[in-house]
């Protein structure tokens, strides 16, 4: 597809912001012009994964600007959880995987060797598609990561819990019952609990793999204006089978195939202009 002049220059802000990004800020009604002009919080370079002798993720080049949220897309088994993982080295859970290439948060790559995989894991938060709150009560499913981490004091566990319950608009819900078991919370709720207790740490970025899966459409519209309200704390990646979710809630989307990166572009952009054939036969249903 042949591109209009406008969007095919460089892009002005690659130095301190988002180098992918090849839309104009008039292209922009649904995402905040800021994002464009974004420090880049993650950068992914050159990465390769092999699980055994099979390639899993090839090439990856990407970057993530901060406070914003980037929509991982792609048919089932192109490799979206397979990267996400790489983001906090959660792969390293698994045996025999092989990643070349570098994921760096800030300034530092994650990949260097000596790197404290603990308080990695501390500055990228995880929530996964099953929400899995832990058979405690719900102040404590909040309060774990603090305790873990050895904090003691009531005063510090207490204010942490009320705001991270907050900031996953979930205090007000269950600010009454916070010594009863997570278990009994709707699956909306829970979600929404495993987000929180992702947050009582206070990471940097936070990681979703697609959290609204299993959820009713009112508790993903919760999760999504939930998204949309973090990004001004955190940075957010997101992988989602839904596109009116990475529509509606992500600044950027990246769109991967058979384990490449076919494309990352302005949500907006992305959906109504995509770059790539292959992109805009899967965002209109043509295949996946
Ligand atoms: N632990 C593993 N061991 C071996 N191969 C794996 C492992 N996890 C994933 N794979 C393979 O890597 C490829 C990418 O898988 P991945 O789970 O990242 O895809 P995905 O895009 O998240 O798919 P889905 O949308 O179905 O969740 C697939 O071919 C998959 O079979
Ligand atoms: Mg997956």
């Amino acid at each position: 597809m042949e591109r209009p002049e406008a969007l095919a220059k460089p892009d002005p802000v690659d130095s301190a912001g988002y180098a992918g990004a090849s839309a104009k800020l008039s292209d922009l009604p649904l995402t905040d012009a800021s994002v464009l002009t974004s420090p880049t919080m993650l950068t992914v370079e050159n990465l390769n994964l092999f699980y055994g002798k099979k390639q899993a993720l090839f090439n990856i080049d990407l970057k993530v600007a901060k406070n914003t949220v980037m929509a991982f897309i792609g048919p089932s088994g192109c490799g979206k959880s397979t990267l996400l993982r790489c983001l906090n080295r959660m792969n390293d859970l698994i045996d025999d995987v092989t990643i070349e290439g570098s994921v760096r948060i800030g300034g530092s790559n994650i990949y260097e060797p000596g790197v404290d995989v603990i308080s990695l894991r501390k500055r990228t938060g995880m929530v996964f598609q099953k929400s899995n709150p832990f058979p405690k009560s719900i102040y404590e499913n909040v309060a774990y990561g603090l305790r873990i981490q050895g904090v003691r004091d009531h005063q510090i566990l207490d204010e942490a819990v009320e705001t991270s319950l907050h900031s996953a608009g979930l205090w007000d819900e269950v600010k009454d019952r916070l010594k009863e078991s997570a278990l009994g919370m709707s699956g909306g709720q829970q979600q929404r609990l495993c987000i929180a207790r992702a947050l009582a740490v206070n990471p940097e970025v936070l990681l979703m793999d697609e959290p609204c899966s299993a959820l009713d459409p009112i508790a993903t519209s919760r999760i999504e204006e939930l998204i949309f309200e973090l990004k001004k704390k955190f940075t957010i990646v997101i992988v989602t089978h839904n596109m009116q979710q990475a529509a509606r809630a992500s600044d950027f989307t990246a769109f991967f195939w058979l384990g490449k990166l076919v494309e990352v572009e302005l949500t907006e952009k992305m959906f109504t202009n995509p770059r790539e054939r292959t992109t805009e036969d899967y965002i209109t249903g043509r295949f996946g």
